[in-house]
């Protein structure tokens, strides 16, 4: 069964993702992101390239020319490197994904415009993320600093909390690097403000000011500790036990059974 995507939602974390993003790509410096897994660092990413719009027409750039000409927002690539990257498949990747980005964004391969990008600088791109940066080793990090190097653009490497102290390791790397990001969990706030997302998509109402529903949030908070993975998978074992057992309130209980059906690895 194909997993429906569900709706994203504009925390406090993806803005202050969005306003570190920004500053890397106007000063075109290295930026650094981590945070646990599952708190929305890939998500926050995508949202910023606009990576569901952009990645198609990056694929259908040989059909048809210029289809994004006059889309200003289209300037940031999302790359994730394979667990077997080598460095001349990493620099063909990102030349490549360059380039296509110009072709989309001019009149073609032989608008002088795209055919900059020809020459290692791609024109349009603004900004590269590179998601997973974990799985980079040290020729891919030179590699990586090498394109940083000979193009205009900012560059964001996302990775888990540790990379700060792994890429400390590569003085030429770290040297470029202009900021660092912790992309944090959800707070207690946050969390009930998603929740009510939730809640509403069964139908209910949930309410800070009901005892029941502000001890089902407590409870969710207690599980999750505000990982958004965690909150996604709990929520779908909190229907699970609703539809079962003919339930139509979220109570402590019903989240502590969902939960008891749930694998939480240790994060
Ligand atoms: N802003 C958001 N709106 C809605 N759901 C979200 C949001 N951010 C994250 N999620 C949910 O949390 C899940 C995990 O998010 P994501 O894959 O971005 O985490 P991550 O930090 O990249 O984790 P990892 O380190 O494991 O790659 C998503 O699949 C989605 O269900
Ligand atoms: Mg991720």
């Amino acid at each position: 069964m194909a997993l429906e995507r569900p709706q994203f939602l504009t925390t406090k974390e993806h803005r202050r993702f969005t306003e570190f993003a920004d500053a890397c790509r106007h000063d075109r410096y290295i930026g650094l992101c981590y945070g646990q897994p599952g708190v929305g660092k890939t998500l926050s990413a995508r949202q910023y390239a606009r990576w569901d719009e952009l990645e198609p027409m990056l694929s259908r750039w040989r059909s048809s020319y210029a289809q994004a000409r006059d889309r200003d927002d289209l300037h940031t690539l999302l790359y994730t490197p394979t667990l077997s990257v080598t460095p001349g498949v990493l620099s063909k990747d990102l030349v490549a994904l360059g380039q296509y980005l110009s072709v989309i964004r001019t009149a073609g391969p032989s608008d002088p415009r795209a055919c900059g990008a020809a020459h290692g600088s791609p024109p349009y791109t603004e900004l590269l993320i590179v998601d997973e940066a974990d799985r980079l080793k040290t020729p891919g990090l030179e590699q990586l600093r090498d394109h940083y190097d000979r193009s205009q653009m900012g560059v964001i490497l996302i990775g888990m909390p540790g990379i700060e102290k792994r890429l400390a390791r590569y003085p030429q790397l770290y040297s470029r690097i202009g900021f660092v990001h912790e992309y944090r969990p959800l707070s207690a706030g946050e969390l009930a403000f998603v929740l009510q997302r939730h809640w509403a998509t069964v139908g209910l109402t949930l309410s800070a000011d009901d005892f029941t529903d502000t001890e089902a949030i407590a409870a969710v908070h207690r599980i999750t500790s505000g990982n958004f993975r965690l909150v996604q998978r709990l929520f779908a074992q909190i229907t699970r036990v609703l539809e079962i057992n003919g339930l139509t309130v979220i109570s402590r209980e019903v989240v502590e059974t969902a939960r008891e059906s749930l694998v939480i690895g240790t994060l």
